[in-house]
């Protein structure tokens, strides 16, 4: 089912600061062709937020990003997030998630952590962070030895118009996630058309 959310190949991580921001950047989305999000728990809104989403764009699918713990996870699934996404990874998180029955998609960097998120049942992770840890020869290193486990990635953390093809070119890439399309910076700056730019840019890229 996780793989069906990413048609595009796209993930924009988004982090509110203003409740006020939300419907405007969900509209901006999806002008400019996306249905999915991942909405960030590292405010204090983020739950609401999914929750406005879900109720105003219901074709909308949303992510709830940043779950570091199971508490987090329990309120995004109750928000009525369709996955989620952390940094690293939780073991415990991961056990909860699969208890809820809640798709979940948990970071890792190295082979190490690969393993343990195949042998924990993941068979999609967030390759974090990536550019900064190798980017697309990281990705390439990591493909040899585990691409025939079904294990696909979604690399995140320094990902930008301009590096974005390289990382959608590889086939275990499922979608390239960051916060290029939607920044915190640009969504101060109520820069609503621009991220309808810069999603039609980065759909023209991965196509
Ligand atoms: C994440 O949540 O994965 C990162 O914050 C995304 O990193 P970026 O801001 O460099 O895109």
């Amino acid at each position: 089912m996780l793989t069906s959310f990413f048609k595009h190949k796209l993930m924009p991580a988004i982090t509110f600061h203003n409740i006020e921001d939300v419907l405007p950047v969900t509209n901006a989305l999806q002008e400019g062709g996306l249905d999915v999000m991942e909405i960030t728990f590292r405010t204090g809104i983020a739950a609401k937020a999914i929750e406005l989403v879900r109720k105003n764009f219901p074709e909308m699918i949303v992510g709830a990003g940043t779950l570091l713990n199971s508490e987090q996870l329990a309120i995004a699934v109750q928000a009525g997030a369709s996955f989620g996404v952390a940094p690293g990874l939780n073991e415990k998180v991961i056990g909860t998630a699969a208890e809820k029955n809640f798709p979940f998609i948990p970071g890792i960097i190295t082979a190490s952590e690969l393993e343990k998120a195949l042998t924990l049942g993941c068979r999609l992770v967030k390759i974090f962070p990536c550019n900064l840890s190798g980017g697309i020869g990281l990705i390439r290193a990591l493909q040899s030895p585990y691409a025939h486990t079904g294990i696909q990635f979604i690399p995140m953390g320094g990902i930008n118009l301009s590096n974005l093809h390289e990382y959608t070119a590889l086939n275990i890439v499922l979608a390239a996630g960051g916060s290029w399309i939607a920044s915190e910076e640009l969504i101060g700056q109520k820069g609503f058309d621009i991220i309808t730019e810069n999603v039609r840019c980065s759909i023209a890229i991965t196509r």
